[in-house]
């Protein structure tokens, strides 16, 4: 169904509450309202009310059998739609809501198995973006968002991103500016007595150590196998954050690195090349060079951005080189290897 979509500029820092309204009325109404998050842009509906979460599903062609997040804006939302709320979840909670933290719990009957997609616990998370929080107060009900992108394609970190993937698929899209964090939220599971991170994101392992002491991390999410993936969190089971372009992730010591970005540049001549590098700089053949950042907070922020870029530029073939598995590194590469058609 196509609909007409609506840019409305809202200011990150201070929210205008007249734009704020219009957004919430739009969720109230049972309608699709894209806003930025500190992580990435989210699509968002009602997400007690399963007629519109089955909007969210059509407009980004998303497997049905892939739950959503339930975004809440306090404790006590949170309260009404999960149960049997784990205490060590609670200290999560305390050390990193607001903020790009998704916690899994027990759902209550309220939310609809639409948007969980049948099982019987449901994804939450308070964010910390001001625009989001202050939708969410505004209208009133909990906000069932994944990433506003079309099902498979790079997370969108700008408005623009969204307008690329989502036009005239979803009513409104709330322009924000960039999201500071860039990659997803982490999915972490209190369901047994180590908590257990699903998908690695935009609260660091290192972070989550500190608090815990120990956590453990889903096969899926360290399995480059895809033979690893129980569908424990069932999107790590599908291709993801892929651009056009084929992407191959170069791997190795600083020289490997170089040695396989010449090999890379010779046996693609042919082709429209790129190449994203952070942190090292290298010597490079290619028809567009683009500079991830120079820490792993640089790199989590622009890597969706730049892949998006590539795909502007028509490029056929980019080469990606990888970071450290440490810090924000973690999710980066979690995000790279699953775009990746090849690993080198
Ligand atoms: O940062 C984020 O998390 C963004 C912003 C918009 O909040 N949202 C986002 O949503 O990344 P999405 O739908 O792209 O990813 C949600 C992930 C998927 O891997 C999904 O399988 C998992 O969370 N998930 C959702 N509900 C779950 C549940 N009940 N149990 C296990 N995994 C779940
Ligand atoms: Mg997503």
């Amino acid at each position: 169904m196509k609909v007409e979509t609506k840019i409305i500029k809202i200011n990150p820092v201070n929210p205008e509450p007249q734009k704020i309204a219009i957004a919430a009325a739009c969720i109230k109404k049972g309608d699709l309202v894209a806003f930025p998050t500190e992580t990435v842009y989210g699509l968002g509906a009602n997400a007690l009310d399963a007629t519109a979460v089955e909007k969210i599903f059509a407009a980004k062609g998303r497997p049905s059998d892939n739950p959503l997040i339930v975004h809440v804006a306090s404790i006590d939302d949170v309260k009404k739609i999960a149960k049997n709320i784990p205490e060590s979840s609670k200290l999560a909670m305390s050390h990193f809501w607001p903020g790009p933290l998704t916690i899994i719990l027990k759902k209550r009957h309220l939310v609809p198995s639409i948007t969980t997609a049948g099982l019987d616990t449901v994804a939450v998370r308070i964010p910390k973006n001001k625009i989001a929080l202050e939708i969410i107060k505004q209208a009133g009900c909990p906000i069932a968002a994944p990433s506003a992108n079309t099902f498979s394609k790079p997370s969108p970190t700008l408005a623009s991103h969204v307008y690329e993937d989502l036009n005239s698929k979803v009513n409104i899209i709330v322009d924000g500016g960039a999201c500071s964090i860039g990659v997803e939220s982490t999915v972490i599971a209190f369901l047994q007595k180590t908590p257990m991170v699903l998908r690695p994101g935009g609260v660091t392992i290192e972070q989550l150590e500190a608090v815990f002491g120990k956590v453990l991390i889903h096969p899926s999410v360290v399995g480059v196998n895809e033979k690893v993936q129980i569908a424990m969190s069932p999107g790590m089971k599908y291709k993801h954050y892929s651009p056009k372009a084929k992407v191959v992730l170069i791997t190795g010591s600083r020289d490997e690195i170089q040695q396989k970005l010449d090999a890379f540049s010779s046996e693609n001549f042919e082709q429209k090349i790129g190449v994203i590098t952070s942190m090292n700089q290298f010597d490079i053949k290619a028809d567009s060079v683009k500079f991830a950042g120079q820490t792993f907070a640089e790199v989590a922020q622009n890597i969706f951005r730049l892949l998006r870029e590539m795909d502007n530029e028509l490029i056929s073939v980019i080469a990606v080189t990888a970071v450290d598995d440490a810090d924000m590194g973690f999710a980066v590469m979690n995000r790279l290897k699953k775009a990746a058609s090849k690993i080198i």
